[in-house]
Order: structure tokens, then C-alpha cells, then sequence
């Protein structure tokens, strides 16, 4: 490794000490065998044990990125297994459990058909699997590249229920901020760290899981903006992929939406939109910049969220990452919270989705800064599901596998 290549902040062994302890944190999470259910293979890497065994959407599309770094067969071995959980309608869970189903205590928090003995959840997740297709591969393969698309389609077709160009969730959780503020003011006490999120459950189960169904006879549903970035991504990484320019056009209309309808011309922040009223969701957090990975988005729009948010010592630029609640927020919680996830500390992902916006606009010394910081957390702390901004305390999972992202950042 050449001295160059290591971000300021960081000397050459501490990036070789993050690369070697960041295989061994994929390696004990590598999981394989045969679902019993039906004999399906599989391959992943679970989160973190005891408590996250099971594969997740999006988790499983980090992971992925992270093995690329070190044995590529894994990553592309990791997307198969995710394709594989899949429907022939084109349908992705959230959640598919492998190894045995979700236990008797958890299982009623999982959406899924049945409370007991399901494969996987009837939900989703930020649908990044196109950009970990791209990215850790990408494979060519015709058949796969076409399980993608239909995924999108899916979605497309499944949730955008009025068919306005953003997709919208049913649950909190299938954003993959579960807690997040955010979805206090619109899912209340049925929000996902509340006892009553059981009913919410309930009640999307009795109406199969229907976008439409559950649009149509209540206000618990949200256009929100980090899974609309994550459906616009993978449309630009399907574009790339196939040569096939109807994703590049769904992708911009995406991105046209989230401008017309997310962006609050006030505050240059991106709000979800919740219930029929579309009603903006006024709290900040980092969901509020996730547009910024998009190409689409034009740079006055982003520079804005750069200099007002991200680089605002009262907001969003904290000693260690990037906090996942405006730090201005009352709701704002920077230390480990054993209920609640998602309220103020800073997550590895989130600074892989918005780095590289800033090296893109030229703001190369805060990126590195922000990446130094989780990466010196890291080496001190280990690979934990989050690190207190204000000092980089490791919190919450230990070995939780997607914060090896940071093998791709330095
Ligand atoms: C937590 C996170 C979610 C993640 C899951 C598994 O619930 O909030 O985003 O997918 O853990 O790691």
C-alpha cells in the first residue's frame, strides 16, 4: 500500500490492521448450509451474533461490498443467496431466515405471513441490490441481472400505490432506521421500539402486505426518502449493468420526485412524506441528505446540504462519523440506547453513502476526516453497530459485519 493511498489521520498499518480485522469480523459471521424447510442452499453473512443471526436486505448488499475486498466468490456467493430468498413475482424480504426460523419470542416482531415457522418476512428493505451487484461484481448473467430488474419492478409496481414516483413503507423498519424520531410523529404508538408495533404488524399481515390495501384505509404509510435513494441507485446501477436505457429514465424520474415533492425549499433538507396527505415529516436526519448519492440531484442542491447540514458544527459535524439525528433535534440521543436504534449515533453506512458526494464536490479534507474518525473508533473499539459521535465510544453489536464497510472508504 502506497502512503498515498491512506486517508490523513490514519498512518499505512492502521489501514492494514483495519483490512486484516475486518476479515475476521466477516469470517466468524460467514454462514452456510441447507434451509431444512426445502433443501435451498445458502451462503451469508449474518449482522452479528447472538442477536442479528438471520440475513438482511440490505446488510447482506454491505457485506457483499465488503467481501469484495477480500474474496470476491463470498460477495457474489452472499447476493445469490438474497436473490435466491426471492419470489418469481420479483418480490425481495427484508429479513430470510436460513438457519431455523426467528424464535418463539422474537418472531412477533418480524413481518412475516404466519407469526410461527416463516422463511422469511413479507416486507422490504432499502433495495440496494443492484449496487452491490455492481459494485462487488459485477457478474455477468443474464438470468440474475434479470431477478434485479424484476425486484425493481416489483417494487414499482407494488409500491408506489399513487403512482407518483416515489415508492412508499408500511413499517418503519423497511427502511432500515427502525427507530429513527423520524417515524415517531407518524407511526406513534405503533412506532417499531413500542410495545403496539405487534398490532401495526397485525394489521398489515390481515392485508397481505399491501401498499395499496393499507394506503387505502389509513394514514400509516411513508414515502421515505432513503429507500427512494436506494431504488434510484440501484435504477443507475441497472443502467450501467444492462445498457438498457429505461432504468437511466426511472431512475431520473425518481430522482425528479424526490425533488418536487421531498425537498423543502426552507431548509434544503429532504423530508419524508407521510400518510395520504403526503405530509412532510419535519424532523432532520441523515435520511433528510441521503440524496446526495445521487447523480441526479443537482450540486447547488447538494452543496447546500454540504455546507447548512453536513458541515454545520450544530448539525451534522460531530468528532466521529456522521451523527444519524440532526444534533440540533430535541430527539437527538448521541449514546447507546438498548430500546432504540437510529437516534443520534453515527453508523458506518452512513458515511459510505455520503462520502463519496463529498470527495465528488470537492470537500476531499472533510471526507477524510469523517472516515479517519470512524476508522480510528474502529481500530479502538472494534466493528460495533454504531459509535457515539461526540468520542467514537463503541455501541450496541459487537463484529457487526456491514461496519467493514469502512474497508472500502479508506
Ligand atoms: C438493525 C438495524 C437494521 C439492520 C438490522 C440487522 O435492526 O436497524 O438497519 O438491517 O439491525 O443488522
Amino acid at each position: 500500500m502506497s502512503v498515498a493511498a491512506v486517508p490523513a489521520g490514519l498512518v499505512a498499518t492502521d489501514v492494514i490492521a483495519l483490512r486484516s480485522r475486518a476479515r475476521d469480523v466477516v469470517e466468524a459471521n460467514w454462514r452456510t448450509g441447507a434451509r431444512r424447510a426445502d433443501g435451498l442452499p445458502y451462503a451469508y453473512t449474518c449482522p452479528s451474533t447472538p442477536r442479528y443471526r438471520h440475513q438482511w436486505h440490505w446488510d447482506s448488499c454491505f457485506h457483499a461490498i465488503a467481501w469484495s475486498h477480500f474474496d470476491p466468490a463470498r460477495a457474489e456467493a452472499e447476493l445469490r443467496t438474497l436473490l435466491a430468498s426471492g419470489r418469481s413475482d420479483g418480490f425481495l424480504p427484508h429479513t430470510v431466515f436460513w438457519g431455523r426460523p426467528a424464535g418463539w419470542r422474537r418472531a412477533p416482531f418480524y413481518a412475516t405471513e404466519r407469526v410461527l415457522g416463516a422463511t422469511h418476512t413479507e416486507t422490504i428493505d432499502p433495495p440496494l441490490v443492484a449496487v452491490a451487484w455492481e459494485r462487488a461484481g459485477p457478474w455477468q448473467d443474464t438470468a440474475a441481472l434479470g431477478q434485479i430488474g424484476a425486484h425493481l419492478d416489483w417494487l414499482a409496481r407494488e409500491r408506489d400505490p399513487d403512482g407518483d414516483g416515489l415508492l412508499s413503507i408500511v413499517l418503519p423498519d423497511e427502511s432500515g432506521l427502525d427507530d429513527s424520531p423520524k417515524f415517531d410523529v407518524v407511526f406513534g404508538r405503533y412506532a417499531h421500539y413500542k410495545p403496539s408495533t405487534v398490532l401495526l404488524i397485525e394489521h398489515c399481515r390481515r392485508l397481505g402486505y399491501s401498499a395499496r390495501r393499507i394506503a387505502a384505509c389509513g394514514e400509516l404509510h411513508v414515502e421515505e426518502v432513503l429507500v427512494n435513494v436506494a431504488y434510484a441507485l440501484s435504477l443507475h446501477a441497472m443502467a450501467r449493468m444492462t445498457d438498457e436505457p429505461s432504468w437511466a429514465l426511472r431512475a431520473a424520474a425518481t430522482e425528479r420526485a424526490l425533488l418536487a415533492r421531498s425537498l423543502d425549499p426552507g431548509t434544503g433538507l429532504f423530508f419524508d412524506l407521510a400518510g395520504r396527505a403526503e405530509t412532510p415529516v419535519r424532523v432532520s436526519t441523515w435520511s433528510c441528505l441521503a440524496p446526495l448519492a445521487l447523480p441526479g440531484i443537482p450540486d447547488d442542491v447538494k452543496r447546500r446540504l454540504v455546507e447548512e447540514q453536513l458541515l454545520d458544527l450544530r448539525r451534522y459535524r460531530a468528532p466521529v462519523g456522521i451523527p444519524s439525528v440532526s444534533m440540533e433535534e430535541p430527539s437527538y440521543t448521541p449514546h447507546f440506547d438498548r430500546w432504540r436504534n437510529w437516534r443520534g449515533p453515527s453508523w458506518v453506512n452512513t458515511a459510505w453513502l455520503l462520502v463519496p458526494a463529498l470527495r465528488e464536490l470537492g470537500y476531499e479534507e472533510d471526507a477524510e476526516r469523517i472516515v479517519a474518525s470512524l476508522a480510528r473508533a474502529a481500530l479502538r473499539e472494534g466493528f460495533r453497530e454504531y459509535y457515539d459521535p461526540r468520542d467514537g465510544t463503541g455501541e450496541a453489536a459487537k463484529g457487526f459485519a456491514w461496519s467493514t464497510l469502512l474497508v472500502d472508504l479508506v
